[in-house]
């Protein structure tokens, strides 16, 4: 069943008034501070975004929040609402290592330890976090929470950080203390996100144009229901694969490749790692045109371009699998040259996302019903996001002695 747009913005306000009331439940005094920093959907531009290329993402209206308060000594201590009330401590007198039993709390120790060493000044305090990003789908719910707790650390701190610095700082967070070897592309939405709008994010330069989204297309995101199994191993994989070609042409990255130095190559190079140049280099092409087909409301290039990227990523990159492949057709299916379709985030499983008129989201939806089961025998779960602005911080009204 899908949620509505209003059922979801009064469910925001409920975990939004429920962490404060956890917050306090738990510490024993209110929170100061409060952040907010949405998830992500990449309408087209895949894998493109550590190749130094184009990516096309827009921030959605589910949210990683978090509440904190300062403490008088120089304790760290994390409350984990959607986890349990799971719990994490540190403190900020010794370095800030992994901990090897709850996978959540590295995304926040990163973030901890990362900003410790840029120097950013840390005093112990109390948080507390709650999140309603589906977890583990490709809709960044880990880049939210590195934001979300940057956001409100600077808040709290009164770093002058801009989201752009946020961003930098929640990826070397994911890639040298997670461990995860991500893109930009993530944490940069939910940092800089303008409500309404896909951001046309140049990765290289990191520049980004803001495409408003035509109305009269919803953003729909189907949850496929599978688990994305080898996304860590296969992520690095097609990683090392695109670094591969790049040194084939004497280039550090494939934005420095040429289509026509790809194809007249060919006969020299290994055909897998050929065939993950070609998707990078020819969906770089399609993000482009896409961001264009966007402004114009050209709606019959935004189906071909989505299709072309689905094939792509099947046929060239490899990480689509056939449940997502059979939604793809369902979807196809029903809107045509309506609206687009493709697979969405790094791949082996997680969502699809589709831009159609309005009136065909009830079809898509009975369609998926009758015709879709994933392996699991799970039905698909349909998400009908706002487009939202990025992430922001504030100081709540109350203050009282420090704990
Ligand atoms: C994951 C990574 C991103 C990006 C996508 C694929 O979401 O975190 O940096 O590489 O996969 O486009």
């Amino acid at each position: 069943m899908a949620t509505s747009p209003p059922q979801r913005i009064q469910r925001l306000i409920d975990m939004q008034a429920q962490l404060l009331a956890q917050f306090q439940a738990h510490f024993g005094a209110p929170a100061t501070h409060e952040a907010h920093a949405p998830g992500r959907v990449n309408l087209i531009g895949e894998h493109t975004d550590y190749n130094d290329g184009f990516v096309l993402p827009c921030a959605i209206d589910f949210f990683t929040s978090v509440a904190l308060r300062a403490r008088t000594d120089r304790q760290v201590n994390i409350l984990a609402v959607n986890a349990g009330n799971a719990t994490d401590c540190f403190s900020l007198d010794s370095l800030i290592t992994p901990n090897p039993n709850k996978a959540w709390a590295n995304y926040v120790r990163g973030v901890f330890n990362v900003l410790q060493q840029a120097g950013v000044l840390l005093q112990g305090l109390d948080m507390a976090i709650v999140g309603n990003i589906p977890q583990g789908t490709g809709l960044s719910s880990s880049a939210s929470l590195e934001v979300a707790v940057i956001a409100a650390l600077c808040a709290l701190h009164g770093s002058e950080a801009s989201p752009e610095q946020w961003a930098h700082w929640a990826q070397q967070s994911e890639n040298h203390f997670v461990g995860t070897q991500c893109g930009i592309m993530d944490m940069w939405i939910s940092a800089t996100a303008h409500a309404n709008c896909a951001s046309l994010l140049d990765c290289r330069h990191l520049t980004s144009q803001h495409c408003h989204m035509p109305e009269r297309l919803q953003l729909v995101i189907i949850n496929s229901k599978v688990e994305r199994g080898l996304v860590g191993s296969e992520y690095n994989q097609r990683r090392q694969q695109c670094e591969q070609a790049a040194k084939h042409f004497g280039q550090s990255s494939l934005r420095d490749v040429s289509m026509v130095d790809l194809l007249s190559a060919e006969a020299n190079m290994d055909p897998v790692v050929f065939a993950r140049a070609h998707h990078i280099l020819t969906e770089n092409q399609r993000t482009q045109s896409m961001a264009q087909a966007l402004m114009a409301d050209d709606v019959v290039a935004i189906s071909n371009l989505m299709a072309q990227s689905h094939a792509s990523m099947r046929d060239d990159f490899a990480i689509t699998v056939p449940a997502i492949d059979h939604i793809v057709e369902i979807i196809n299916g029903v809107v045509g040259l309506q609206g687009g379709v493709r697979m969405t985030g790094g791949g082996f499983g997680g969502c699809v996302v589709a831009l159609m008129p309005h009136r065909l989201v009830g079809v898509c939806q009975k369609a998926l019903a009758d015709n879709y089961r994933a392996p699991s025998g799970a039905l698909a779960e349909v998400y009908l996001p706002a487009i939202g602005a990025g992430a922001s911080a504030r100081e709540l009204e109350q203050v009282s002695a420090l704990t």
